[in-house]
């Protein structure tokens, strides 16, 4: 049985059923769909519109049917349209014709408003702690690579020396502003109770929905109906949100994956996060993180997708709007799935320190060359075409900047002295680079990520 019938006299054609149905995949909405209609009975009943005892057999069924589903032992019917349908038709088998007032003044507009949001506000914070367990990781990396240096690039070219814990580092404060992202996303969202708002216009019954929105966790009720039923405003920035997730780990990936190519041989992955080929023997691929790159990729498809959905849509609910749950339900699956095994993969990989000590060459001190020119007072345009004369010299002769004589040096500018060997030194040069922020800093800056850490619930050990 529909929960529409009474004005059609023809069943609804088998293929637009199926086109219809959302229960196959909106039937997860099924315990935040339950605590709603429980907060409607208790409001219907403090409106007057229920009996107490009305009230209580309907909580008590819908438990019943809670409970069902928490076992698996819920089986759907063929009219079960959607999970607010299915609950309901369940219900009435349950408690009898009481069923029929549950939706006195009530919509599945406002209902289903009411249940996307209250999914998100339990699924983010899930979200959020596998976050901050994926930065614990990488800080915890960090913490273990005093010392070891890393060539850093730009344009994907060798450009200056790193610490490597600074590139660690690196990767770990995007995602404390993923982290960020998603607490003020609750925050925002625990103000906007859809529940009340009815079709579109309200609800007829003195129901009092500041009370309602609080039984069910929220702070406040959404101040305008018609908006309250059409706004997936947070299926949207939560999407966003994902993506900007599935980007940052995409770049984590890339690195590591270039990193892992044996050309550069700068780390070497657990082998319980790399696989084999079925062919080539010799093959240590790393899928997990070229899943991780390639998942972005089906993120961003589905923000980019569900915000074309809600472009140009008229006020009021359309059934566009159910196009909201596939993607915003795989988003969440894409990244719960993904971050534990990139916070295992991130545990337990290992940097070469000596290949990427050994991939540091003398030329990524150039600019370090043209700083020791500007400490002689020579100016800084200057000394970048100075310095670029040392390196091609270097290039010429085929040897190494350190390689070049006082006399070589002198024959392009004689503001060189004895001193200059003292450039060729890689740790030196990180060292060197100690204001805020700076790869030399970088002490300063493991604090200040313990201190973040500590702040979100992971006290370093
Ligand atoms: N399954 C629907 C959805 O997800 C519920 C709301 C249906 N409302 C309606 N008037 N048809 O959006």
């Amino acid at each position: 049985m529909t929960l529409w019938g009474g004005v059609f006299s023809h069943e609804t054609d088998d293929a637009v059923r199926l086109l219809n149905d959302s229960l196959r995949f909106d039937w997860r909405l099924y315990d935040v769909d339950i605590s709603g209609s429980i907060a409607w009975a208790r409001a219907l009943a403090a409106a007057g519109v229920l009996t107490t005892a009305e009230r209580d057999t309907l909580i008590a069924g819908l438990e019943r049917v809670r409970a069902e589903f928490a076992r698996g032992a819920f089986t759907p019917a063929p009219s079960d349209e959607d999970i607010h349908t299915a609950v309901e038709r369940r219900l009435r088998e349950i408690v009898g014709e009481v069923a029929g007032k549950l939706h006195t003044g009530r919509s599945r507009n406002d209902q289903v408003a009411t249940d996307v949001l209250l999914w998100l506000l339990e699924a983010v914070p899930k979200l959020r702690a596998q976050l901050v367990e994926l930065a614990a990781a990488l800080a915890e990396q960090s913490e273990r690579s005093a010392d070891v240096l890393l060539p850093g690039y730009t344009h994907f070219q060798p450009a200056q020396p790193l610490a490597l814990a600074h590139w660690w580092l690196g990767h770990f404060w995007p995602l404390t502003r993923d982290v960020a992202r998603l607490e003020a996303f609750v925050e925002a969202w625990r103000a906007k109770c859809p529940l009340g708002a009815g079709a579109l216009a309200g609800t007829p019954y003195a129901v009092d929905r500041a009370e309602l929105a609080e039984t069910l966790g929220f702070s406040a009720p959404t101040p305008n109906s018609l908006d309250a039923v059409a706004d997936r405003d947070h299926v949207a920035e939560f999407l966003f949100a994902a993506t900007l997730i599935g980007v940052h780990l995409s770049k984590l990936a890339e690195d590591l994956i270039v990193f892992a190519n044996p050309a550069l041989g700068f780390v070497r992955l657990d082998e319980r996060y790399s696989t084999g080929s079925s062919l080539m023997p010799q093959k240590r691929n790393p899928d997990p993180l070229e899943l991780a790159r390639g998942k972005a990729g089906r993120l961003l498809g589905h923000l980019a997708g569900f915000l074309a959905t809600l472009k140009g849509l008229p006020s009021g609910y359309n059934k566009d709007l159910q196009e909201d749950k596939e993607p915003l339900f795989d988003a969440y699956d894409t990244l719960s799935a993904l971050l534990p095994p990139l916070t295992g993969l991130v545990r337990t990989v290992q940097f070469d320190a000596e290949r990427t000590r050994a991939a540091l060459n003398e030329a990524m001190l150039a600019t370090d060359l043209a700083d020791y020119l500007v400490g002689k007072g020579v100016p800084f345009r200057q000394a970048h075409g100075l310095a670029g004369r040392i390196v091609r010299l270097a290039e010429e002769r085929g040897v190494p900047l350190s390689a070049l004589t006082l006399a070589d040096y002198r024959s392009v500018s004689d503001a060189f002295e004895e001193d200059v060997r003292a450039v060729f030194d890689f740790a030196e040069a990180v060292q060197r680079r100690k204001a805020f922020g700076g790869t030399g800093d970088v002490a300063n800056q493991a604090q200040q990520a313990r201190a973040w850490l500590a702040a979100h619930g992971h006290p370093s050990s």
